[in-house]
């Protein structure tokens, strides 16, 4: 995929200026459980508080209030457009990923349809798909690489096949398969995608017509934002779609899949969390130009520190890493030889280090590492506001347990 130059070629990723941007980062802990939620900038804060300062009605009436509900609804999806490359009538926004998906899968595919979905995703982009009466042929990882073989979805989809679900990006693993070759796969046997941008959004540039994702899910608490769900799709595809629905609510696309009236003030704290992403760069240019750059040097800056931070648990004989992916996220999945994960974390939380342990709802990778009924592992991964010293802060501690007692039983 290619992407505009930066605008400014002179500008650098400065971890400090992106860390001043977070109340929260000042409270001393390391906080590499950014793939489980990240922490909030005072752009989105003052976003959200400011939405409520100002009077804030319902939105389709006649005064004030009410007009600036409708604008910051219309900003929500003109942003959430920009971060993925969509366009605005084609979002989505709901309570999260989970519940958009539900409501999705349903109108999506039902019984006599086939999907295709994968070990490697997220229960969220699974059991939706299971549970609406369609058939279902598994794709596979390979427990050893954590990749996902492109070459087993031209077996696996046929002209049966309604709808392939595959996510962008593991949240365990942080293994990115190869979307685009997936999704060529499926649209040449007349399929569509779902993919699953969750984890994937809040760790680099995302073009969902590269990835040729029909349905692009992402929930902004991943990326700086308040708990909010969106799915990015065509309209023109979201208008041949007819989800359960209330008599009187408006049957217009996207308003059509939103239930009940929407979280107004987190609305405007996305849209923020959008901008927030988009300066992480110095830059110039449209908000879609400056978040690709932005991304991008996020990414860069991500995948520099991980290196370190892998190298380091590599080095210690007494943790095993999980996967080897070719193209991945700053996500690691380890264990502590003789230790439960949730000892480990506990371990690491004492000294400050906040990071997941168990199965992250990756329940069936889990289950094809192996790991699932012992605990799962624990998972350290890093965001934008990461810096070396949270890193170090880690590796400290992991090597603290090298002479752990074995596990109770
Ligand atoms: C990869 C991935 N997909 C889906 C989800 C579910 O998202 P939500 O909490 O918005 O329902 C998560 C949440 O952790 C996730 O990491």
């Amino acid at each position: 995929m290619a992407f505009p130059p930066r605008q400014d070629a002179t500008a650098t990723y400065s971890p400090e200026t992106v860390r001043n941007a977070y109340p929260s980062l000042s409270d001393g802990h390391a906080y590499l459980d950014g793939a489980a939620g990240t922490q909030t900038p005072q752009s989105v804060i003052d976003a959200i508080t400011g939405a409520y300062r100002a009077g804030l009605s319902n939105v389709g009436g006649t005064f004030p209030a009410s007009h600036r509900a409708d604008a910051i609804v219309a900003a929500c999806r003109a942003a959430v457009a920009d971060l993925v490359g969509g366009v605005p009538h084609g979002v989505i926004l709901g309570a999260n990923m989970t519940t958009l998906t539900y409501r999705l899968a349903r109108v999506l595919t039902g019984p006599g349809d086939e999907v295709v979905i994968s070990r490697l995703d997220h229960d969220a982009n699974v059991r939706p798909w299971t549970q609406t009466g369609a058939r279902v042929r598994w794709a596979e990882v390979d427990p050893v690489t954590g990749e996902l073989p492109v070459d087993q979805f031209t077996e696996l989809v046929g002209p049966r096949t309604r709808l392939v679900a595959v996510s962008a990006a593991s949240n365990i693993l942080g293994t990115r398969p190869d979307v685009a070759a997936i999704c060529e796969i499926a649209h040449a046997a007349g399929a569509l995608t779902y993919v699953d941008g969750v984890h994937a959004t809040a760790h680099g540039p995302v073009d969902v017509h590269a990835l040729g994702a029909d349905f692009y899910a992402t929930s902004a608490y991943k990326w700086s934002g308040p708990h909010v769900g969106a799915v990015i799709a065509d309209p023109v595809a979201l208008e041949s779609l007819h989800p359960d629905k209330l008599l009187p609510s408006p049957d217009t696309v996207p308003e059509r899949f939103e239930l009940g009236t929407a979280p107004l003030a987190d609305l405007a704290g996305v849209t923020a969390a959008v901008d927030h992403l988009a300066g992480l760069l110095p830059g110039t240019g449209s908000r879609r130009e400056r978040l690709l750059a932005s991304m991008a040097a996020a990414e860069e800056h991500e995948l520099g520190l991980f290196a370190e931070m892998l190298a380091g648990l590599e080095t210690m004989p007494h943790v095993t890493l999980y996967g080897k992916p070719a193209r991945r996220t700053a996500t690691a999945y380890f264990t502590v030889a003789g230790l439960p994960p949730r000892r480990v974390a506990e371990h690491l939380a004492a000294r400050g280090v906040n990071v997941w342990s168990g199965h992250n709802y990756a329940w069936e990778l889990t289950g094809a590492l192996g790991v699932r009924d012992s605990g799962g592992a624990v998972r350290a991964g890093l965001v934008h506001y990461n810096d070396r010293s949270d890193v170090e802060r880690l590796l400290e501690g992991v090597a603290e347990l090298r002479s752990s007692p074995p596990a109770r039983p």
